[in-house]
């Protein structure tokens, strides 16, 4: 006799697409920017010379994460002043809630987001 679940179809992987979302030199240092990604805004963020991709809308209430000030490596929603940190997604004041991170790649000058 079979296992109940046998015949269970796997679950589906979503695969994630790469996406080239800038040119390198459009992000100076310091700086981030709202990308419409597929219908997804992300918020891609040039810190210290690297580059990261979040989730563009804050947890807090909708703002525009990536129209933010960016100190380091933490992105200030403009809207109420939540603090996230881009390496990680989290929350600077409750590490629990994290945005959405993606993976960003820079190849010959043009920045690539696997959404
Ligand atoms: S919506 Fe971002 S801090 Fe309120």
């Amino acid at each position: 006799m079979l296992k109940r679940g046998l015949f269970q179809r796997p679950r589906e992987i979503a695969m994630a697409t790469k996406v080239r979302v800038a040119k390198a030199a459009d992000v100076p240092i310091g700086e981030a920017r709202v990308i419409d990604t597929a219908g997804r805004p992300i918020a891609l963020v040039n810190a210290e010379g690297t580059f990261y991709a979040v989730d563009n809308t804050c947890l807090h209430r909708g703002g525009p994460v990536g129209e933010g000030e960016l100190d380091g490596t933490v992105l200030t929603c403009p809207w109420h002043g939540w603090r996230w940190e881009v390496t990680t997604g989290a929350n600077t004041n409750n590490p629990a809630v994290k945005l959405a991170c993606y993976p960003v790649t820079v190849e010959n000058g043009e920045v690539y987001v696997e959404i």
